[in-house]
């Protein structure tokens, strides 16, 4: 089953942290978050939810596509931060779009936004005509900001798509491996008088060099995957969208696939990694940069905790 882009939106917290900042209250560097990562300032949420972001890029989606909420048939969000565990985001940008369909999120981790554009084609498939699809992230909340080798890293943002049916989802790609050791947000332990086994704090736990290892391998398969199911071929993909975790890892797949390096989008330096909503962003950069053209074919490629992967080829067009 399949679909058509037909606008998108993305918001970053107006607030960015620079790495001079984080140096002064945890043992890093500016020049040691360039190299190792790629990162010089991350957008922070100072006073937005994770459902003020998504509702944000909600709106730029609809504007461009010209949907109005009450003709939407179900709202579906990726995210690992959502304000509350209970009820969804999905259903609290329901109530803020002033919206009537169904509403539910998807946790994929990273891999999240990917996850639940396969999961809008199968609804699709049961004869939906708009979906809009969100993902949105406040890891600021969920970080150890005494842990510098993440609070370096995660960042706070959200992407939408606004989708109509179509046939321009052309193949994909989901994987799964499970894993809560090497990268893991354990919930908050409660008050249960009754349990005996002591929790693990509520924040991001990372092994980051095994991360590093699954994501370039991930990335490069996947990527291969995508392309081969849509019957094309490396250089037949305009414009690479990959999760921007790190840009040593977006670096190390351009050198393994041998991609064009200026196809292989990056916006890591100024927006971090903002997990599910990281892919939604900088497709919503890519679609408003006036860059594409019709026919033009896109790679989404994204990894992150479960361990989980994600890959999809989309063509540009098809209104
Ligand atoms: N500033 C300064 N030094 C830091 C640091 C920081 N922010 N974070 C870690 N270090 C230190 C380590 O403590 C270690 O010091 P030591 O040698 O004295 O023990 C040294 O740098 C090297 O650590 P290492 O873990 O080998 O660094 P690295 O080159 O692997 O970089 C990451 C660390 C986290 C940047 C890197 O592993 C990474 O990006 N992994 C993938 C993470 C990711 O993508 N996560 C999201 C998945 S969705």
């Amino acid at each position: 089953m399949s679909f058509r882009i037909l606008g998108t939106g993305s918001y970053l917290p107006k607030r960015s942290v620079y790495n001079d900042e984080l140096s002064q209250f945890i043992d890093t560097s500016d020049e040691w978050i360039q190299q190792r990562v790629g990162i010089s300032s991350r957008p922070i949420c100072t006073t937005e939810t994770t459902a003020d972001m998504a509702y944000n890029a909600a709106l730029g989606a609809l504007e461009m596509s010209g949907v109005s909420p009450s003709e939407l048939d179900m709202i579906l969000c990726a995210t690992v931060s959502a304000d509350y565990a209970a009820p969804s985001l999905a259903c609290s940008l329901q109530s803020m779009l002033g919206a009537t369909c169904p509403a539910m999120d998807i946790n994929a981790a990273c891999s999240g936004f990917i996850y639940t554009l396969e999961t809008a084609a199968a609804f699709f498939g049961r004869g939906l005509k708009r979906i809009l699809v969100v993902g949105a992230e406040r890891l600021s909340r969920v970080v150890d900001w005494s842990d510098r080798s993440t609070a370096v890293i995660f960042a706070d943002g959200a992407g939408a798509m606004m989708l109509g049916d179509g046939d321009t989802y052309i193949s994909s790609k989901l994987c799964a491996k499970g894993d809560a050791e090497v990268l893991c947000i354990p919930s908050f332990a409660g008050t249960s008088p009754y349990y005996e086994v002591e929790s693990k704090k509520p924040y991001v736990h990372m092994n980051g060099q095994e991360v590093f290892k699954f994501a370039v391998n991930a990335m490069c398969t996947d990527l291969a995957d995508v392309v081969a199911a849509a019957g094309l071929k490396i250089d037949d993909i305009a414009w690479i969208i990959p999760h921007q975790a790190n840009a040593r890892i977006i670096d190390a797949a351009v050198r393994k696939l041998d991609l064009k390096p200026e196809r292989c989008l990056k916006n890591i330096e100024t927006t971090g990694n903002t997990s599910a909503a990281s892919v939604a962003i900088l497709a919503d950069e890519l679609f408003r940069s006036g860059k594409l053209k019709d026919g033009d074919y896109i790679v989404m490629a994204a990894f992150g905790a479960g361990l989980t992967s994600a890959a999809c080829v989309i063509r540009w067009g098809g209104w």
